[in-house]
């Protein structure tokens, strides 16, 4: 018979997608919501790519990826992690980080296995989890833990089914980062019952405070995690649709299969662009990161002088304030803030069920906007 998916069917629509199908029906919307950049990509990364099509490089390249840049993503993470990744054999170039989601979990799960993943959380992670035949086990984090998951919540949901343990740190949407030793003690839980690590560090350059602790670096984790990173955040890159994978040699291997039936190859003039992006724009990248910095300061002090609650967030470009007061859910919040004072953020519960009684604010825009943003919430509360 004729029907869709019974999988596909009964996962619900992403709920950004639903809010900004709203949005974008209406005009003059300062809008918190989108989850990227303000930033165009940096001049020297788009004239890589126009060069590279003036070249006439406009042909498939390796299913890996181009061999360059596999080599200088290896060095770059040799040189800012202590990491080494054979370019050949243990490095898959992606469509971003959300084709290195799926295709992790296409090459682990099983039928049924698994999968852990502290809430909230970036809105696909349980999505690629169901689609590949596997079992999302969500836990709740809360604010007074600063929205990092205890390792005693991941050893007591482990059970026979466990595969693995999905990490995301700095987080979306918290801006939450896990502190070294509470990381080390999830590395120990993945070790004592053998789970792989799938750890989504997309906004690891966009760390605040100290440096990013990156999962493999940590005692015992390299042989069982998946790392995924990308070029879409740090190098205001979205569009280019372009990331990686780096890992055990069978795992990329095994990543690499469904990739070369399903994509062949990310898209080469984006390869291109990566490749400059990460030899030539450090520079670039750390004055986008320190103009998020300074935003972020402006953003946690205006909502809390408003009087919703929000902890500071120590990396990706997003705060996570308390609305509970305003006794509205996060729907309902969201919702009237958009059609009285034209503001767009998104429900928390949009990441999680613990994400209800939270908005996500994004501050990748300009501090005139936030500004503004700011001062339309303040008149929006102050009426409730
Ligand atoms: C935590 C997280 N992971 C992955 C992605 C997807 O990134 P990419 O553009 O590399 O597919 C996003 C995008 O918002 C994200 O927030």
């Amino acid at each position: 018979m004729r029907s869709i998916s019974k999988i596909v069917q009964s996962t619900p629509p992403s709920g950004i997608r639903r809010f900004f199908d709203i949005v974008s029906t209406m005009e003059d919307v300062l809008s918190l919501g989108v989850g990227e950049p303000d930033f165009d990509t940096p001049w020297c990364i788009r004239e890589a790519c126009i060069y590279s099509l003036e070249r006439g490089h406009t042909h498939y390249t390796s299913n890996y990826g181009m061999l360059e840049l596999r080599r200088a993503i290896s060095e770059s993470l040799y040189k800012r992690e202590g990491l080494w990744y054979d370019p050949e054999k243990q490095l898959l170039i992606t469509v971003g980080v959300s084709e290195g989601m799926d295709i992790a979990m296409r090459a682990v799960l099983n039928p049924g296995d698994e999968v852990i993943i502290p809430e909230p959380c970036f809105v696909s992670y349980q999505p690629c989890v169901l689609f590949a035949g596997g079992k999302p086990v969500p836990i709740s984090t809360c604010e007074e833990n600063g929205f990092i998951v205890r390792p005693e919540q991941i050893r007591d949901a482990v059970t026979a089914n466990t595969k693995a343990i999905l990490l995301g740190y700095p987080a979306n949407p918290t801006g939450a980062v896990a502190p070294r030793d509470i990381l080390e003690e999830i590395v120990n839980i993945a070790c004592k019952f053998d789970l792989f690590i799938i750890s989504d560090e997309i906004y690891g350059r966009l760390t605040y405070e100290g440096k990013h602790i990156s999962i493999p670096t940590l005692p015992g984790a390299y042989e069982r995690t998946i790392l995924l990173d990308g070029f879409s955040k740090a190098y205001a890159m979205t569009g280019w649709r372009i990331g990686f994978a780096a890992g055990p040699a069978e795992v990329v291997e095994a990543m690499m299969k469904i990739h070369q039936y399903t994509i062949m190859c990310a898209p080469t003039m984006s390869q291109f662009a990566a490749i400059e992006a990460i030899r030539n724009a450090d520079r670039e990248c750390e004055e986008m990161v320190e103009q998020y910095n300074q935003r972020r300061r402006v953003i946690v002090k205006g909502l809390n002088d408003i009087g919703l609650p929000c902890l500071m967030p120590k990396g990706a470009f997003y705060v996570f304030p308390s609305i509970k007061r305003t006794g509205l859910s996060s729907d309902e919040f969201c919702e009237r803030l958009l059609f009285e004072e034209k503001v767009a953020v998104v429900p928390g519960n949009a990441f999680g069920k613990c994400g209800e009684g939270y908005i996500r604010c994004s501050y990748a825009t300009s501090l005139d906007k936030i500004n503004q943003a700011l001062e339309r919430i303040a008149r929006f509360v102050s009426r409730l």
